[in-house]
């Protein structure tokens, strides 16, 4: 039987700022070419100061099930995957609930594991959709990334939810039941209770994102039972997680050269280099960033395939899987317009930025959908505009 992803959404906020102008602003007098050069990110999505994770969950579930047309019926899961939360024991999952009026009969939980729980929720939910447990399940991928001013990661920032729809005979992309994974614990990347942004040791990010990739590949080749090679090849679309485009770009490189792989520079541009034109406007979106790549390659996509997913969570977890991409997921996706909406975000200046994103001011908006209206003793309040 099939089971996947049968709808997805992706809720962007409305303002971004242009990269280079920020590294140039922080360049003092070195080149800021630099940094560009190392991340490859354009643009990074900020969002308002009365926005946080729930909001942009509902704002990202509530695009779903209009444009989907989805009967609320047949869902009887709701996960929210987040590293950004700000409850220890209240799930995320429970006020998203409620704004988008998801029955009393609902699981409702919260999931983590750095950028790769958003997976670990996907992958739990087709299980219990293939075993018939449930009929669908909502998973809603949502965080801000946030880093300290001034330090190498801020140039990889971003915000926005991500929700997918997982059901049988999916429209979008069904995911195949073999895994790989490749977990070992490292200190590249956590944020102790407490802090409001982690503690980066981005060289180490980086080694360990591809030691992973490698792991998780080799250990998905062992279980299927084919050269590893052979499934590069095989593959239409390679996505990874994206905390920013040039990481992804090595990561594939970097696997293609353990494997003596031939082909790497010309698969490059078909197959994963079409899933990093949304997240290099976007931005890291931790759990949801996978997605956002997959929906940035399904946007350009003109047929069907198989497509490979690596997913990482700093800590560290990785996942290797496969989808069958269904033969309309390319239009499904480009009847949701996310680079259209891309382009009509405003653009903020440097200034405007760190008002409303560090200092957490509020500026003028005409901003629509689902806000935090009040936090009284913790709780939060929303409401909609
Ligand atoms: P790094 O290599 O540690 O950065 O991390 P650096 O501080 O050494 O800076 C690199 C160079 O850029 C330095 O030059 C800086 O001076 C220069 P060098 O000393 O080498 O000559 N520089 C500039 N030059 C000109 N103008 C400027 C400027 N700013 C700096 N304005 C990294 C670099 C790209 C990784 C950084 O962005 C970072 O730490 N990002 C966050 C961590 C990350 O994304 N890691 C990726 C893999 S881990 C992952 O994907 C998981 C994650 O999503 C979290 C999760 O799972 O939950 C992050």
């Amino acid at each position: 039987m099939n089971v996947g992803i049968d709808a997805l959404y992706a809720y962007i906020p409305g303002n971004y700022i242009d990269v280079r102008q920020l590294a140039i602003a922080r360049a003092e007098g070195r080149d800021p070419l630099k940094i560009l050069n190392l991340v490859g990110q354009k643009e990074m999505a900020i969002p308002f100061n009365f926005e946080d994770i729930v909001t942009m969950s509902a704002n990202a579930v509530k695009g779903m099930l209009e444009h989907f047309n989805t009967d609320v019926s047949q869902i009887e899961r709701i996960v929210m995957a987040t590293e950004s939360s700000f409850d220890f024991s209240k799930a995320g999952a429970s006020y998203v609930q409620e704004l988008v009026g998801l029955k009393k009969e609902t699981e409702v939980y919260e999931v983590k594991h750095a950028c790769a729980s958003g997976t670990y929720a996907l992958l739990d939910a087709v299980n219990a959709v293939r075993a018939g447990e449930i009929k669908s399940a909502v998973v809603v991928m949502s965080d801000i990334c946030r880093y300290e001013r001034g330090s190498s990661a801020e140039y990889t920032q971003g915000a926005g939810a991500v929700a997918v729809l997982v059901a049988k005979n999916p429209r979008i992309i069904a995911i195949e039941p073999k895994t790989g994974t490749c977990s070992f614990n490292v200190a590249d990347f956590y944020r102790p209770a407490g802090c409001e942004t982690p503690i980066v040791d981005g060289k180490l990010s980086i080694e360990s994102y591809i030691n992973a990739v490698q792991g998780s590949f080799a250990d998905y080749a062992h279980k299927i039972m084919l050269n590893e090679s052979e499934i590069l090849e095989r593959l239409d679309n390679i996505i990874f997680h994206t905390p920013f485009p040039k990481m992804a770009e090595r990561a594939y490189f970097a696997l293609c050269k353990n494997l003596n792989y031939a082909n790497s520079e010309r698969h490059f541009e078909k197959k994963v280099k079409p899933s990093l034109s949304i997240p290099s406007r976007v931005g890291n979106v931790y759990t949801a960033s996978l997605y956002l790549a997959l929906a940035s390659a399904l946007e350009s996509a003109d047929r069907e395939g198989i497509a490979g997913l690596f997913s990482y969570g700093s800590g560290c977890t990785s996942k290797f899987f496969t989808g069958i991409v269904m033969p309309y997921a390319g239009n499904i996706i480009r009847s949701l317009g996310i680079s259209k909406q891309l382009s009509a975000r405003r653009k903020l200046s440097i200034e405007e930025y760190e008002r409303v994103f560090y200092d957490q001011d509020s500026i003028d908006n005409d901003y629509r959908g689902f806000k935090v209206k009040s936090i009284k003793n913790g709780y939060r309040e929303y409401g909609s505009v």
